[in-house]
């Protein structure tokens, strides 16, 4: 009777291959359970409270803006204890790196896509580095998602341990490469923006799978997790989102006249420039950019576009308005029309969120943004803890800068935040 019923029901005639059925069903069963399970099991692992040099500091406070614990936050760092905590030498990495398996569980990298949503928008990261190697191993491992890919860039310059140290963090991942031309990149020259092009084209030719180009510095941090990241690109609809507005005369001498790097310092000639060669006049924008693989595509093959940049090579910091400029010619992919009704400001874009100095102020009184809570380098705000409600409450996907010396709890804080939140969901699962 129940040879016949399950003869009947489970159509495994003859009978043997009911065991083969059953074995299978509970192989997979297990595996399937295992994979949650240990999943499950992980997240507590991959929680970053405990690296927190002093646990006097209460994160929770620091991104809520209480003014009291960040005043903490800046008497802690004048401790000699602080001080004179280890810090990770190019060195270490090289040795910590020698052993992938530890050095990945040590680090907390998160090594499996946290929901299918994710695992289906792969994204593609370039990131251009010259040192610190301790704040890119953080970055790095803040955006870090298998699905990835990841192309750093390193400055010819750079000292050989610190090549040596970035080639053994990418070895312990098969998605993270150091960029197969490296260039020695000048302040405000071509370079810079030659730095982006080789990741590019690694990065295109390496996978057909990734949906969008993100590029990063070594002060750049997220602000965002990389589900928040996929949801806002995704909300794109394929356009490309940087910053791009009308240019300011003051800044035209930047491409109307020859500039030539002498002694490694770029130089203006005081020779005339042609105009540039195209129809789309030239738009003010920044060196960061979120871009569509379409556009990533066009850019790399286009001849109009490579003529425009044979013809920039020689100018002073291309990298801000090159980009600019070409997502305003109108048949780039995900481009917007050369109108000043599409300008728009890197407060609007949601590329990179960038304190400047001249424009830091009294929000109520018609500042974009209240005065940095870190130091200035060059005008840009180096960010301190007391930076981090306002600019958590932005649209943008990454801020710049930061740097573990000038505030080491600013990134703990916020590296710490991010990780909760994207592991958050994890835990309501149900198994
Ligand atoms: C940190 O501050 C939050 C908010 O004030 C508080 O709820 C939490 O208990 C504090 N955590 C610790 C460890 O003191
Ligand atoms: C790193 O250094 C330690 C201590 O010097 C040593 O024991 C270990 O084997 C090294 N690891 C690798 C992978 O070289």
């Amino acid at each position: 009777m129940l040879r016949k019923l399950l003869r009947r029901r489970l159509f495994c005639y003859p009978m043997k291959y009911c065991f083969l059925v059953l074995i299978v069903s509970v192989v997979t069963f297990s595996v399937l359970r295992i994979h949650q399970k240990s999943e499950f099991v992980s997240i507590d692992h991959l929680q970053l409270t405990d690296e927190n040099p002093s646990s006097n500091i209460n994160c929770t406070k620091v991104l809520q803006g209480d003014v009291d614990e960040i005043q903490k936050v800046k008497l802690e760092m004048l401790t000699v204890k602080f001080k004179k905590r280890p810090q990770w030498t190019t060195y270490d990495y090289i040795n910590m790196t020698g052993d992938c398996t530890s050095f990945i569980k040590k680090r907390k990298y998160i090594v499996e896509p946290l929901s299918k949503e994710e695992a289906e928008f792969p994204l593609a990261y370039s990131i251009v580095v010259h040192h610190k190697i301790e704040m890119l191993d953080r970055l790095l491992r803040a955006i870090y998602m298998p699905q990835n890919f990841y192309c750093i860039h390193v400055d010819k310059k750079s000292d050989s341990s610190f090549l040596g140290a970035v080639m053994g963090i990418a070895s312990c991942f098969s998605n993270v490469f150091v960029a197969s031309r490296l260039e020695n990149v000048v302040y405000a020259s071509w370079s810079r923006v030659q730095a982006d092009l080789n990741c590019m084209k690694d990065l295109y030719r390496m996978s057909a799978d990734w949906k969008y180009l993100i590029n990063l510095c070594g002060m750049d941090f997220p602000i965002k997790t990389n589900l928040e990241i996929v949801r806002k690109l995704k909300s794109l609809m394929g356009e490309n989102n940087l910053e791009s507005e009308k240019m300011s005369a003051s800044k035209e001498e930047r491409w109307k006249k020859r500039y030539e790097v002498i002694n490694g310092k770029l130089t203006n000639t005081g020779a005339d420039k042609m105009r540039p060669p195209l129809e789309t006049p030239i738009f003010s924008g920044s060196a960061y950019f979120v871009v569509s693989r379409n556009y990533v595509g066009y850019v790399l093959g286009n001849e109009k576009i490579h003529k425009f940049m044979e013809w920039a090579k020689d100018t002073y910091s291309p990298d801000e308005y090159l980009w600019a400029t070409i997502q305003r010619i109108p048949e780039v992919p995900g481009a917007l029309p050369s109108s000043h009704k599409y300008d728009m400001s890197d407060m609007h874009s949601i590329a990179r969120f960038v304190k400047w100095h001249y424009f830091e102020g009294d929000v109520s009184k018609g500042a974009p943004y209240p005065p940095c809570d870190g130091i200035h380098v060059r005008s840009v705000c180096v960010f301190g803890a007391g930076d981090l409600n306002w600019m958590l409450h932005k649209h943008h996907l990454f801020a710049n800068k930061f740097d573990t010396n000038v505030d080491l709890f600013a990134i703990q804080c916020l590296d710490e935040h991010l990780r909760r939140k994207a592991l958050e969901p994890l835990k309501h699962l149900p198994w």
